[in-house]
């Protein structure tokens, strides 16, 4: 399959190249058009060796005969030959300006007239300074072009060339190719499959301004609601409050409360062949809400109550054939604490995160996670939030295939009746 890769103006342009490489490691033909701006950033050259292929810079023929008809005509239309020889367009990096250009369908160069005139999917990789990408106007563009079916890898926080913190930070280029597979529906394995999925956490109110809350941002949620939109699942996504903004396509049911929540989870279970439970749930609410805010008077007990455990609900609810997982947030003993959990709720898999980390898990890009069933502990090390959804996905798709309970526990073993039981939910055969 073919890709055209967009390189817009922005110090991000020489990281390019590496997607580029991401893209070609996919066994994808590649080809680059520049904007003039990135040209002030990175030579064609350094694409034109990689790609094998003539670099495109400019709308218009560069050393053309004036008085040859052919060669204007065969510039002018080279952008319609681009747009039909590309299966998706990916722009990476790309700037504010390109963005708004988009947007607003302004075509004066290259890549912009080659957007409209493609019917392939484009994804667009922003990279700019924080405060730029934070501004109204471009994220109205990027709502606009969200709306229009742009797929948005969204940029990652850090620190920035202009010397900033914050988000801007083009993602990185192995997350770039894997959109882009997904893009271009190269694994359309979840297809068949309704997904419903919680993500977020919740909040219990004390008054009407102040809530129990927790720390969970909803983006390793949102990251797999992506995922498995884009490997053809249809995806309900039940979520606690969230600055996130929904994948395109994906159904959104917003909820506040655990008791919210529980309601959505129930009355739309019968629909899904798949649950998973990303979720960061309240443990316990208020047993009382004021009615007024509540004045500081002194020393405060509150009194609370556990909520309901949603998921062990949903597994009591469980139809034959759908599949629940659950995540477990750990901070010690992971894969004990989480083989317990496993059993105690009856999923077929509980994903591990070790929250212990502050350089992943909460409100992180990255994460890392030990994907736990009745016989295996796979590690899953630390990567971009959205390419752990992809690989979450890969083993929960693996819990499909008919397989047998004794070639999973390795031949020797005699399952025990816990582990039968679970073999039998999930329709393995015991041999
Ligand atoms: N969960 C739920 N309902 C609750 C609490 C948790 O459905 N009231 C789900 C979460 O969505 C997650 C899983 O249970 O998929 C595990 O959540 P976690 O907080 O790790 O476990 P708890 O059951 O709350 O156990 P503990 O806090 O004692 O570790």
């Amino acid at each position: 399959m073919k890709v055209t890769v967009g390189v817009s103006g922005g110090i991000a342009a020489y990281k390019a190249a590496e997607v580029v490489r991401a893209l070609q490691r996919q066994a994808l033909e590649v080809r680059v058009v520049m904007t003039a701006s990135a040209q002030q950033f990175i030579q064609p050259l350094t694409f034109a060796a990689l790609t094998g292929h003539k670099v495109i810079t400019s709308l218009w023929p560069q050393h053309h005969d004036r008085n040859s008809y052919d060669s204007d005509m065969e510039s002018s239309i080279e952008h319609i030959a681009e747009a039909q020889w590309a299966d998706a367009l990916v722009v990476a990096p790309a700037t504010a300006n390109i963005l708004a250009k988009f947007a607003h369908g302004l075509s004066d160069d290259f890549l912009s007239t080659m957007y409209l005139a493609t019917a392939a999917p484009v994804l667009v990789a922003p990279a700019m300074n924080t405060n730029m990408w934070e501004h109204p106007a471009t994220q109205a563009n990027l709502e606009t072009l969200r709306r229009r079916g742009v797929r948005v890898i969204e940029p990652a926080s850090g620190p920035l060339a202009c010397g900033m913190v914050g988000p801007g930070r083009m993602a990185e280029p192995e997350l770039i190719a894997t959109a882009v597979l997904n893009a271009l529906g190269r694994s359309h394995d979840m297809a068949g499959e309704t997904i419903l999925l919680t993500a977020g956490g919740t909040r219990e109110a004390l008054d009407p301004v102040r809530f129990l809350g927790n720390r969970s941002s909803g983006k390793m949620g949102y990251a797999i609601a992506e995922a498995a939109q884009s490997r053809g699942a249809k995806v309900i996504l039940i979520s606690g409050p969230s600055a996130l903004y929904p994948p395109p396509h994906v159904e959104l049911v917003r909820v506040t409360t655990a008791d919210e929540m529980r309601n959505a989870v129930l009355a739309r279970m019968a629909e899904a062949t798949l649950v998973i439970k990303a979720a960061a749930v309240a443990d316990y609410r208020p047993v009382n809400v004021a009615d007024q805010k509540m004045k500081r008077t002194g020393p405060l007990t509150l009194e609370l109550v556990p909520t309901e455990d949603i998921l062990a609900e949903a597994v009591r609810n469980r139809r034959p054939g759908q599949l629940i997982v659950g995540f477990a947030a750990e901070t010690e003993n992971g894969v004990e604490n989480g083989r317990a959990k496993l059993l105690r709720k009856g999923v077929d898999a509980i994903v591990i995160n070790d929250v212990s980390k502050p350089e992943i898990g909460f409100d992180s890009d990255a994460n890392a996670a030990t994907f736990l069933t009745l016989t295996k502990a796979i590690d899953l090390p630390e990567m971009p939030k959205r390419k752990l959804a992809d690989r979450i996905l890969d083993e929960v798709v693996a819990l499909r295939r008919p397989q047998s309970l004794l070639v999973e526990l390795g031949a020797t073993q005699v399952p025990s009746r816990e582990e039968k039981q679970a073999a039998v939910r999930r329709q393995i055969i015991i041999e």
